[in-house]
């Protein structure tokens, strides 16, 4: 992706920066606030992540790869340690000795570390980008990150030179790019949404709102509210001269999301990782969102039907997830 795209933004606010340095310093200022309230906007996260992360665990048990003891895992993009823990929770789990959580925002990593004390493993903590490391690692986690990466075909051969042969890779929780306009996954978001118009008319909002979907609600009130703080440093920075609106901010952060603003290369293509990863034999390819949202905001009805699209492994919902082993 070119940081080109960036330019009108960089020029409407009128930054002296370069695209490249724009991006950077606003995707680590965004963090830095969004860490403070990161476990509790996201806590209806949890349960489809975890679910996500132990499917692709089994999916590696089944496949019989030989895993060894002794471990050492490295998180990019660890943010408050959600994703470490997860793993943590699994069978693979118990086999993981060495902790690397490396992350660009200082203050997600300070809430991570505050879990790593309670892991009773090895841990280091590393406030930098991928470039920085030299190490090779067992495992590698990349749980909602790589929407971030402007450059990603970079980014994943930096990854690749940090797995060891025989190492593991597992990312999800990112837009399934090739499928956001897919046909079936687009007339099941419309289906979900005349189901929740007609529930709407027939009771009242308390009734129809799934407990969890208040989370959801709340995620994105509440990252709106750190936006003005956001606003605020980035000008005491002088990296802007102007404010920017909540959706320029995310333009920038979350560059590869669909959004008002950000139409183009959006998702992550499993086709463009499937030619990167030629190296790699491919454990397990799945999807999750089937009707756009997390399960834990669907109603009971459509849970079920989540559930039975996770079953069969279909792969157009909206979120990617996959599990490689480098040969
Ligand atoms: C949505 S959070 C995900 C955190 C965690 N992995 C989880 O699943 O809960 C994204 C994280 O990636 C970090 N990040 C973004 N770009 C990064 C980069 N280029 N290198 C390392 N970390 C990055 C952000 O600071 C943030 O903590």
């Amino acid at each position: 992706m070119s940081y080109y795209k960036l330019l009108p933004l960089v020029k409407k606010t009128g930054s002296q920066l370069s695209p490249k340095e724009f991006q950077k310093r606003i995707n680590i200022v965004f963090h830095d606030y969004e860490a403070d309230h990161y476990d509790k906007l996201h806590c209806d996260m949890k349960e489809s992540l975890q679910e996500q992360i132990n499917l692709l665990v089994d999916d590696l048990f089944i496949s019989k790869i030989e895993t060894l003891n002794n471990l050492c895992l490295l998180d990019i993009g660890a943010g408050t340690g959600l994703s470490t823990q997860m793993l943590l929770n699994t069978k693979l789990g118990f086999q993981i000795e060495n902790i690397t959580l490396l992350d660009t925002s200082i203050n997600m990593l300070k809430y991570a570390e505050e879990k790593a004390k309670k892991w009773q493993k090895k841990y280091s903590i590393i406030n930098s980008d991928i470039s920085s490391l030299s190490d090779s690692f067992d495992i590698i986690m990349i749980c909602s990150v790589l929407h971030h990466i402007p450059e990603l075909d970079k980014f994943l051969s930096q990854v690749d030179s940090l797995l060891k042969p025989g190492g593991i890779l597992i990312h999800l929780q990112d837009p399934n790019g090739d499928y956001l306009e897919d046909k079936i996954y687009i007339n099941r978001i419309e289906q979900y949404n005349k189901e929740l118009n007609s529930l709407s008319k027939k009771k009242t909002i308390k009734q129809i709102i799934p407990k969890n979907w208040k989370h959801f609600i709340n995620r994105l009130i509440g990252r709106k509210t750190y936006i003005d703080l956001v606003n605020n440093q980035l000008l005491k920075e002088k990296v802007i001269k102007r404010r920017m609106s909540a959706d320029e901010i995310w333009s920038v952060t979350d560059i590869r999301v669909e959004s008002k603003l950000n139409k183009e290369e959006i998702g992550i293509s499993f086709k463009f990782l499937k030619q990167h990863f030629r190296n790699y034999k491919l454990i397990s390819h799945r999807s999750y969102c089937f009707f756009g949202f997390l399960k834990s905001t669907l109603t009971v009805e459509y849970v079920q039907k989540e559930n039975n699209l996770i079953k069969k492994k279909e792969l157009n919902g909206r979120n990617i997830s996959c599990i490689w082993v480098k040969k």
